[in-house]
Order: C-alpha cells, then sequence, then structure tokens
C-alpha cells in the first residue's frame, strides 16, 4: 500500500488541535522532533485533564459531581481496554509511568510463572530489560538476551523464537525500538513461542508503538502490554497497562475486598481518564473519514491510527531520500543513518542518525541553536548506552516528528542537517 500525507486542509485542521506544533513556550519559532521522548500535546485532551482535576471530589464517594468522575473514570478504562487495546477480557492498571508499571509486572509475574529461564531483547527499555535482570538472578533464572540485527535496526524474529523453550518462564519483548522505531513482528514471536511453551507469560512495552499504530495484546497472545500517555498526544504523570486475565488474578498488591483482578490501586486522577477519551475520540475522528459507515469505535480507532502510520511514513520516505527542495538523509555528506535496513512498513518515524564530525550532544546543541528539538542517544547515559553499543556506536542524534508535521517542516529540518553536517 502506498502511503499517503493528509491533505493541506486536513494537515491545518490536525495541526490546529496541537499545542505549540511550531512553537516554543516564548512563541519563538522551533520544530519539535523529540516526540518519542513526550509528545506534542492534543487541547482536547489537557482541556479534558484540567475540568475533571478541577473539582476536589473523590470518584468513589457518593455525591453528584463524585458521581461524574467515577463515569468519567469507567467510560476512560473501556476506552482503553476495549478499544486502544482490543481486548475482551483482562483488566487495565494505571500507574503514575510506564517503567513503575513494567517493573511491578515482571515483579508479580516472576513470582508465578514456572520454568529456569526468561527471555528479553537488547533493544528493551531499561524498566523492562533491568526488571527482567534484577528478576531472573531473585529467581535463579537463566536471562536469555535476543541480540540485534544490526542492519535493520531491530530485532529479528527468529532471534527470539531461537532463545524459546519449554522451561522460558517469562517473554518480554517490546512493540517497536525507541531508538530506531523499528516494529517488532510480535505476532510471530508471540505464536511461535506460545507453540514451544503454551504457559509461557509474555510482557510487552508498548510505549514507543502506540502513539504509531493500533495495538492487539489479546490478538497476539500478549498477557501484559504498557503504554505511556504523554507520549501519545496525552498528559504526563500516567501509565497504563492491559494484563490478561490469567496474569490478572496472579497474587499482587491490592486492597483486599476488591476483584482479585483489580490493579488499581489508591485513586487516580480522573482527570487521566477523561484524557484518554480525547484522544481516542480525536484518533476515531481521523478514522471516520475513511471508515464504512456504522464502524464501531474500534474499527474507527484503528482507521485512525493507520492514516496517522500512512502520514508518518511517507514524512519518513521524504526524510531519507529527500526532495527537490532538500536532499534526504541518505544522500547528505558528513552523517550516517545506521540503522536504516529494515522496509518503511516495519519502522515507526524514529530515527537515529550519526554525524562524522560531531558528537551527539554537539549535533543536538546545533540543532537547536537553528530551532530544531532532537535528543542524544548516548553511550554516557544508562537509557541508551545498551541499545547504541550494541551498534557499536557511541551515540546516535534521535530524530522523532509526529502526524502533525509537514513535508516542508521535513525538508527545513534536512536543510539544518546538512548545515550541520557541513560544519
Ligand atoms: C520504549 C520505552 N519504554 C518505556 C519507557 C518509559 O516510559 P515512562 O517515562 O512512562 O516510564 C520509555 C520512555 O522513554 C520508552 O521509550
Amino acid at each position: 500500500m502506498t502511503d499517503t500525507l493528509f491533505s493541506r486542509e486536513e494537515l491545518a485542521e490536525i495541526r490546529s488541535k496541537f499545542y505549540c506544533v511550531d512553537q516554543d513556550m516564548d512563541g519563538s519559532s522551533r520544530l519539535f522532533f523529540d516526540n518519542a521522548g513526550g509528545s506534542l500535546r492534543l487541547k482536547a485532551a489537557e482541556e479534558a485533564f484540567h475540568r475533571a482535576d478541577q473539582m476536589p471530589d473523590c470518584s468513589e464517594h457518593s455525591n453528584r459531581t463524585a458521581r461524574y468522575l467515577e463515569e468519567v473514570e469507567q467510560a476512560g478504562i473501556k476506552d482503553l481496554l476495549e478499544v486502544v487495546f482490543n481486548a475482551r477480557n483482562g483488566v487495565i492498571c494505571p500507574g503514575y509511568t510506564a517503567s513503575q508499571i513494567m517493573m511491578e509486572l515482571v515483579r508479580v509475574i516472576s513470582a508465578h510463572a514456572q520454568g529456569t529461564n526468561y527471555v528479553t531483547t537488547m533493544l528493551e527499555h531499561p524498566s523492562a530489560y533491568d526488571a527482567m535482570t534484577y528478576y531472573s538472578q531473585i529467581h535463579g533464572c537463566e536471562l536469555r538476551v535476543a541480540g540485534v540485527n544490526k542492519q535493520s535496526g531491530g530485532v529479528d524474529a527468529d532471534a527470539v523464537i531461537r532463545l524459546i523453550d519449554r522451561d522460558t518462564a517469562i517473554l518480554c519483548c517490546m512493540a517497536a525500538s525507541n531508538i530506531s522505531g523499528y516494529i517488532y513482528d510480535l505476532e510471530t514471536i508471540c505464536r511461535e513461542a506460545r507453540r514451544i511453551n503454551p504457559d509461557i507469560f509474555i510482557i510487552c512495552d508498548a510505549v514507543q508503538h502506540a502513539p504509531h499504530a493500533s495495538l492487539d495484546p489479546e490478538g497476539c497472545g500478549v498477557d501484559a502490554m504498557n503504554f505511556a500517555p504523554y507520549k501519545f498526544f496525552g498528559v504526563r504523570g500516567f501509565g497504563v497497562a492491559y494484563i490478561s486475565s490469567r496474569a490478572a488474578s496472579l497474587a499482587h498488591h491490592r486492597i483486599f475486598g476488591t476483584p482479585a483482578d483489580n490493579w488499581s490501586l489508591g485513586s487516580p486522577a480522573p482527570g487521566h481518564y477523561a484524557a484518554i477519551r480525547e484522544i481516542v475520540n480525536y484518533v476515531a475522528g481521523l478514522g471516520a473519514k475513511i471508515a464504512p459507515a456504522g464502524a464501531d469505535r474500534r474499527r474507527l480507532f484503528e482507521a485512525g491510527m493507520s492514516r496517522i502510520a500512512s502520514h508518518e511514513r511517507a514524512l519518513l520516505g521524504l526524510a531519507l531520500e529527500g526532495s527537490g527542495q532538500a536532499k534526504g538523509l541518505r544522500h547528505i555528506k558528513g552523517l550516517r543513518v545506521p540503522m536504516d535496513g529494515a522496509p518503511l512498513c516495519q519502522r515507526d518515524f524514529i530515527i537515529g542518525i550519526e554525524f562524522d564530525r560531531l558528537s551527539c550532544e554537539q549535533a543536538v546543541r546545533e540543532y537547536e541553536k537553528r530551532g530544531v528539538i532532537t535528543f542524544e542517544r548516548s553511550a554516557e547515559s544508562p537509557y541508551s548506552k545498551r541499545m547504541v553499543e550494541a551498534f557499536d556506536s557511541k551515540g546516535m542524534v534521535r530524530v522523532s516528528p509526529l502526524h502533525v508535521h509537514s513535508p516542508e517542516e521535513i525538508e527545513r529540518f534536512l536543510l539544518v542537517t546538512e548545515e550541520i553536517a557541513g560544519m
């Protein structure tokens, strides 16, 4: 399928729905290409959060506003479970970050999962990788790590499957890489893992994939999958996970007297659920423009995410190959795109680039001087050391636009990149 950009008119409408698309806080012009670190904010999500958060009422109490806030919360949970995660069963676990939830998931599942080894991959975020390392040591299990494919920027399905056997208690495998944008073949990995060991517990970090595609953990046989709303057009201070019925009923921290599969502790802010609902409304609205009449909310959401992916992939192609106005990253002298081997359909728009004459930290500063925000994925940082070293790199500049960006902005970024590469 060819990737299509949003029309000029629709893109203008989309951009008007987000804050600070082309401006910094002080009104100065900038391109924000660090959405993998925290995405541009959907106005409706922020406004819904603030509206609900103005009220002091406790959603578990009985007064009128409390009951309203409870409804907001339940509607958000329903959207998360049925629309974002496409699940018929299972529960939603809220937390304050995706990392905190991931560590808790690994803690609980590792206390129950039967077997002698755990499998994970070299590109996992430290919240997953370090939890797997720590609990493999606590439970005396071998930790097996699938290495990278240096060409594609990802981890091949075979490299993961090869490590799994009947004694693999837990597989922890992300949906897409936060350094290369590589989309894992989760369907094949999960199907084969479960064929080898039907009892395996599968945990998936979908933090970087969620803003670019629709998720389907139940369809893949994943037991737990998390994401971070603040990287998905939403509000910071919230993380969520889908947990399958089987995993949800494992003994975990819980107020006794609440259901055995309840993973919600205390009182999360109803505003976060109000924001989630607006994110789903927004994506479903994009989907409604192409979905058949009568499509349900999940189908509208899927159609919306596929339009987002299509626009982003068209921009990714432009960034790599360039246009009549600007040379593409693949053709600019003085820089390399090291993890560029996978076809575009296997990639979310996250690129790592290396400059011949500048460190990633220096390059990020040069971008900022020119009004472009990127991020250094440096071997100096515990958040990226393992990943960049797997690609024999000391560090890369990570470039992560969003579907709100235009081809002209990609061209502007390319012209700035050529100037920096020529320094
Ligand atoms: C792939 C991935 N997983 C997990 C996280 C952690 O998310 P949080 O900041 O919500 O803990 C990040 C954050 O950058 C990420 O990129």
